[in-house]
């Protein structure tokens, strides 16, 4: 058994275990490197849903420039996301025995834990708990917390909801492309045993913040990703033409990322942002990130109305998503390209 103690135990004697020393290559990869905000604009999602042109061109412009908005007005109550932020610190403050109740077992992504050993390079300082929320006959309510009382609940609410923002979003993603509302369906969304993954990400405060780092620059291997960032605490970093920016916190928001299969889907048009997470001194950092993702039967590839003459085919086709999702596992500590190119 390959189980890692938990980062949030690691700082009993005060030291940083070397595993988890980062060799950096620059100043920019430091915690409180002044780094500049990314500065794209909000998109209204009450405005999406109307077709509004002027919110459609906004959306495509981000999703072709950073890849990754802010959205807001996006129906899910300031309730409900105080309640999922809230239900995340209150699991990772409970005590060990408690949480490991749920830890992942085996190969399993699912569970609680640090799953450093499932990465390659050096390690993050970054605790989690992964689970599957959809479909919802797949759910392995043995690694769902029954403390707090209302996570169950609360997780069940935040993934339908999740899923009917998913939905509108891919379609007014295809309208901002002026295709057919369903054309990003086939990708995610049209076939029962598409998947939803919920990551909680715990990530501890650390005196020695300048030497580690949360999450290593990665792009997300998902279709999108819908993050719930901490309200407090920043750290999420995107990278745009070679220079960083931190993801200014916007508390009623969520973050959305094109995540890999959009990027092959829409044959390059959209960009899946590389990001990466750094982690605060004084602060521990929570976020919630929602991976819809397609089943791993799926045919991928881009789509065929985006393969044009003055657009050739950028990235190959695969027999099925399990595929992409092996080799992304195996690459996921390196800053190279996730996908394959034509
Ligand atoms: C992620 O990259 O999935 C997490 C980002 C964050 O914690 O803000
Ligand atoms: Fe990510």
């Amino acid at each position: 058994n390959s189980a890692l103690k938990p980062v949030q135990e690691l700082l009993q004697n005060g030291v940083v275990p070397q595993n988890y020393i980062q060799q950096f290559q620059d100043d920019s990869q430091v915690g409180d490197y002044p780094l500049p905000l990314m500065d794209t604009p909000t998109i209204d999602f009450s405005l999406l849903l109307l077709s509004d042109p002027e919110e459609l061109a906004k959306l495509r412009t981000a999703l072709s420039s950073w890849g990754c908005f802010q959205l807001v007005n996006h129906g899910m109550t300031i309730k409900l996301l105080y309640e999922v932020r809230e239900m995340s610190k209150q699991f990772f403050k409970l005590p060990l025995d408690e949480k490991e109740k749920y830890s992942s077992k085996g190969d399993s992504l699912e569970g609680y834990g640090n799953d450093n050993a499932i990465r390659q390079g050096n390690f993050n300082w970054n605790d989690k708990l992964h689970l599957q929320v959809h479909p919802e006959h797949r759910r392995q309510l043995e690694f769902w917390p029954e403390i707090p009382q209302h996570f169950r609940t609360t997780l069940h609410e935040y993934s339908v909801k999740t899923k009917e923002v998913s939905e509108s979003l891919l379609k007014a993603m295809a309208r901002s492309l002026k295709l057919e509302d369903n054309s990003f369906s086939e990708l995610w969304g049209d076939d029962k045993e598409d998947i939803i993954h919920a990551r909680f990400n715990f990530y501890p405060r650390c005196p020695s913040a300048k030497q580690v780092v949360g999450l290593n620059a990665h792009t997300d291997g998902s279709a999108i990703t819908l993050l719930l960032q901490d309200k407090e605490v920043d750290g999420l970093q995107v990278l745009k033409d070679g220079q960083w920016f931190r993801v200014p916190i916007i508390p009623q928001a969520l973050v959305i990322h094109v995540a890999d299969q959009l990027e092959i889907a829409s044959n390059g048009i959209f960009k899946s942002p590389v990001h990466k997470v750094v982690i605060n001194p004084q602060y521990d950092r929570i976020s919630i990130a929602m991976l819809p993702l397609p089943n791993p039967e799926k045919e991928i590839g881009p789509l065929k109305e985006l393969i044009t003459e003055e657009r050739p085919q950028l990235f190959k086709r695969l027999k099925n998503y399990g595929e992409f999702y092996f080799k992304y596992m195996a690459r996921l500590a390196t800053m190279e390209r996730q996908i394959d190119m034509v």
